[in-house]
């Protein structure tokens, strides 16, 4: 079976446990926790970091550091993680989901316009499947609007703009995950960055249950993220391999786009778009023909021969916990929709063999015909 995540864990991350481990110092607040954030914090130029349990929990962390009041509104795109509608909801805000762009699947700036209100407090930007949206429009409407913005970049670790600066630099607040799935993976584990020294210290109040002086007085509500010095000796381990790992994945992506741009029936992802270009987080492919029907009987005749596959994002407004959110006239958002029902992706681990790419292409032509 060739799974749709593999991952390579081929660089310092046995010396570095067991350095962890002879330190004895395996919870949160040991050296590679240092060491960790600094590495990441220098790459994405912001002042203060913060790591956590997962890039769920970063978003969580991230929108109660905002301090917003019940009925203030969250503009998130619908085509995304359910964390993202978690963290907004779990913080008694309201979820306002937007459309995305057909193309790059990323949120859809003219849609976002149409969504401001006066209540509009923050808007989470998601960097979706290996390309950047359009933040530069995005900060132009927040100087007009005046919200935060939370850049979600969960999927770029590593991925620049046009301009030269990395995904996660223009956020009020950025938020990344370590997912197995990442570019880079501490197992399970997030991260919060920001410039604001007053957000960075909430955040560090927020992800260790409120604990202040004297100890064990709280005086508001916390949680416990903190990220171990385990995950943390894995994950500098993994970012010195950044480079390496994201030339695989383009890697991995231009050979794909190669071997597939002969079959007419499905869309390729774009190999760049105005603001990056493609990173692969995963490599997706969207049915040109509207039948959910087919997109299932490709993905279990793949699974026959071998080739895991996952189905795309289901769209937050068609989620059953936005039920409660859902106004009088249903959304309909029909991009998101459309590529929910007729996108999937295919195998794109770091630990992908050539001749396994050539063989899935082989049986992806062979099924798509
Ligand atoms: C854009 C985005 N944000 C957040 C997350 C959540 O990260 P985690 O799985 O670490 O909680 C994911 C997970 O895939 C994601 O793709």
């Amino acid at each position: 079976m060739i799974p749709v995540n593999s991952i390579s864990l081929n660089g310092k991350e046995k010396k570095y446990l067991n350095q962890c481990i002879n330190s004895n110092w395996i919870s949160a607040g040991g050296k590679f926790n240092d060491l960790f954030e600094d590495k990441i914090r220098n790459l994405i130029k912001k002042k203060f970091c913060i790591s956590v349990t997962s890039g769920t929990t970063a978003l969580e962390t991230a929108i109660q550091s905002l301090n917003l009041k019940k009925g203030d509104e969250v503009i998130l795109p619908s085509f995304t993680i359910i964390s993202c509608f978690n963290a907004i909801v779990k913080n008694g805000l309201t979820p306002v989901p937007v459309d995305c762009n057909f193309d790059d699947w990323n949120i859809n700036i003219s849609e976002v316009k149409k969504k401001i209100t006066k209540k509009t407090k923050a808007i989470i930007v998601v960097h979706i499947y290996g390309l950047a949206s359009d933040i530069k429009k995005i900060i132009t409407l927040k100087k007009k609007h005046n919200f935060k913005i939370i850049e979600d970049a969960a999927e770029v670790m590593g991925l620049k703009y046009f301009d030269n600066k990395y995904c996660g630099y223009y956020g009020d607040i950025t938020t990344f995950s370590f997912y197995a799935n990442k570019h880079i993976t501490t197992g399970e584990g997030g991260m919060v960055l920001t410039n604001d020294k007053k957000i960075f210290n909430r955040c560090k109040s927020i992800i260790n249950l409120f604990f202040k002086q004297p100890r064990f007085i709280h005086d508001e509500i916390g949680s416990n993220f903190r990220f171990t010095n385990l995950q943390a000796a894995v994950g500098l381990a993994q970012f010195e391999n950044l480079k390496k790992i994201i030339k695989k994945k383009r890697l991995i992506g231009k050979i794909y786009q190669k071997g597939l741009e002969s079959i007419k029936n499905i869309y390729l992802p774009l190999k760049k778009n105005n603001f990056s270009k493609n990173i692969y987080w995963v490599f997706g492919l969207v049915l040109k023909t509207r039948n959910r029907k087919k997109r299932e009987d490709i993905c279990k005749k793949l699974l026959k021969k071998g080739i895991e596959t996952r189905p795309f994002f289901w769209p937050i407004h068609k989620q059953p916990v936005f039920k409660p959110y859902q106004k009088k006239e249903k959304l309909h958002l029909k991009n998101s929709e459309y590529i929910a029902k007729n996108g999937f992706y295919l195998p794109s681990g770091t630990a992908l063999k050539l001749k396994q790419i050539k063989y899935i292409i082989q049986e992806v032509k062979k099924i798509m015909k």
